[in-house]
């Protein structure tokens, strides 16, 4: 049985989620392993992941709001030590035409896979955050202590929501380390030019609309 420390990527077909496993792969000794249902991206990542790390990584294509599903991934892999937590929808458009959807994804999601660091003794979770969550500030440059503003989409407010059920359990069962990384806008792709931002869905942000536009 391999007995290697195992990280879990959700999101793992996304564009950050599918870098970081890049990094994680040729950077660590970590096994990686990814919880992604495609929703949002293509099982084609994982090959391309392959084809440039040489390393094969398995994703369980469950969605994460899925209790029952997600729990027997837990049950299956025994030796996850961490869990970065990337998946979500992230449109903040979409978020304002139908909010159900966002926080019906975005906050089940993110308490299932909290509860799963409970009951699988989890103890280091890592949240993808936004920078939304500072809202339409006025004085720059924000700063970690940096108030949150208020919420200028449900999109953002799910972010908001994240990271306060994040604190309340990190407060309840202090074996939980996690922190928030709070993006501003990524850009970029892999040097190889195998993966970057490729989103099945319309694409939002600036960069993916002019690649698309390109492609
Ligand atoms: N890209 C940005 O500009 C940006 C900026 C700030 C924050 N973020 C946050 O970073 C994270 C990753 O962003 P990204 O750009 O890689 O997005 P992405 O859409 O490329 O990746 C997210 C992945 O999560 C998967 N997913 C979504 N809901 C799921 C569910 N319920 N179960 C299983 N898989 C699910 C999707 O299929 C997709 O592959 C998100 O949480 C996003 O809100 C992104």
């Amino acid at each position: 049985m391999n007995s290697k420390k195992t990280i879990l990527v959700t999101g793992g077909a996304g564009y950050i989620g599918s870098h970081t496993i890049i990094e994680l792969l040729e950077t660590t000794d970590f096994k990686v392993i990814s919880v992604d249902n495609l929703s949002n991206s293509s099982v084609k990542t994982f090959y391309r992941i392959e084809k440039i790390t040489g390393k094969k990584v398995v994703n369980y294509e469950v969605d994460l709001c899925n209790k029952i599903n997600l729990e027997k991934i837990f049950e299956n892999e025994k030796n996850i030590v961490g869990i970065i937590h990337f998946a979500a929808y992230k449109s903040v458009g979409e978020s304002v035409s139908d909010p159900h959807k966002y926080y019906h994804n975005n906050i089940n999601s993110l308490l299932n896979i909290l509860e799963c660091c409970l009951k699988f003794n989890i103890n280091n979770f890592i949240f993808s955050s936004s920078c939304s969550v500072y809202g339409n500030i006025s004085q720059l440059p924000v700063k970690e202590d940096t108030p949150f503003g208020k919420a200028e989409s449900p999109y953002a407010y799910s972010k908001q929501v994240g990271e306060e059920m994040i604190k309340d359990y990190t407060t309840a069962y202090p074996q939980l380390k996690a922190i928030a990384l709070r993006y501003f806008n990524p850009v970029g792709a892999h040097i190889s030019g195998l993966i970057g931002e490729s989103p099945i869905n319309k694409a939002n942000n600036l960069v993916p609309i002019i690649t698309q536009t390109a492609i």
